[in-house]
């Protein structure tokens, strides 16, 4: 898949050199420094490149939206027409501080984004856990318990491009439903930052769900 990563940070960086590692066609895009997209793309030791999110976003067959909520607005306009494309948006809603949602309950931010993009297939996946354990997650892909991701979005088509790239991040994909559902992913990624970052054991934490009865 040719996969176009808007927003370079902690996790467009990783994800965006996962998705590389495991076979896909990467650009890499919006970061401050247009010398860390190319050490990026680099680094990635897979068929990666750097551009702008208007390139990123053009012959992608999936679009990772990895930005702080802020920028929201900037990186649409800078990535022009996604009409068509799948999106994979990891970006909760937060605020200026990072200590709340501002939006939850009755809608989440990957319903605000879809609405932006009515054209589009919004897809919510990656975000409820830290960047801090792709890797460990990658490297762990070959285990016969792997770790959950979950993801939810209206599209099937989508949802199936979300699917393949999580299992190809190393997760096993949790449809939890439609976009709406988001609503209940974001708080839970709030969640797992706690667990990740308010704790002495490190932010290298994911989950796995396991269910009984059958
Ligand atoms: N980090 C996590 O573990 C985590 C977990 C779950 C969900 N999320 C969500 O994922 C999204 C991305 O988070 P993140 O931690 O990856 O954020 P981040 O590290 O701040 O990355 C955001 C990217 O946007 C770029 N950027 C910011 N301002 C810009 C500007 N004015 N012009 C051009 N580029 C600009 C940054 O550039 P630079 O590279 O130059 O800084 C960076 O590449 C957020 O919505 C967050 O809520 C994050």
């Amino acid at each position: 898949m040719r996969v176009g990563i808007l927003g370079s940070g902690l996790m467009g960086a990783k994800l965006g050199t996962l998705f590389a590692r495991a076979g896909h066609k990467v650009v890499f895009s919006y970061a401050r420094s247009e010398q860390k997209l190319k050490r990026l793309a680099r680094e990635a030791k897979g068929a990666a490149r750097a551009a702008t999110p208007a390139e990123a976003a053009r012959d992608a067959d999936a679009v990772l939206f990895a930005v702080h909520w802020s920028r929201l607005d900037d990186v649409l306009k800078r990535a022009g027409d996604l009409a068509g494309k799948v999106i994979i948006t990891c970006a909760l809603p937060m605020n200026a501080s990072d200590t709340a949602l501002l939006i939850a309950h009755a809608s989440s931010g990957a319903e605000a984004l879809a609405k932006k993009l009515p054209r589009a297939q919004v897809v919510s996946a990656f975000g409820t856990v830290p960047s801090e354990v792709f890797f460990d997650v990658f490297d762990a892909r070959r285990k016969a318990k792997r770790s959950s991701l979950l993801y939810c979005g209206d599209h099937q088509a989508a949802k199936d491009v979300a699917a393949t790239l999580i299992r190809d991040v190393g997760f096993d994909p949790v449809d939890a439903g439609p976009l709406r559902i988001a609503r209940y992913l974001e708080p839970f990624a709030l969640l797992m930052g706690q667990l990740a970052y308010e704790g002495d054991e490190g932010p290298e934490i994911a989950y796995r769900f396991e269910r009984f009865g059958r």
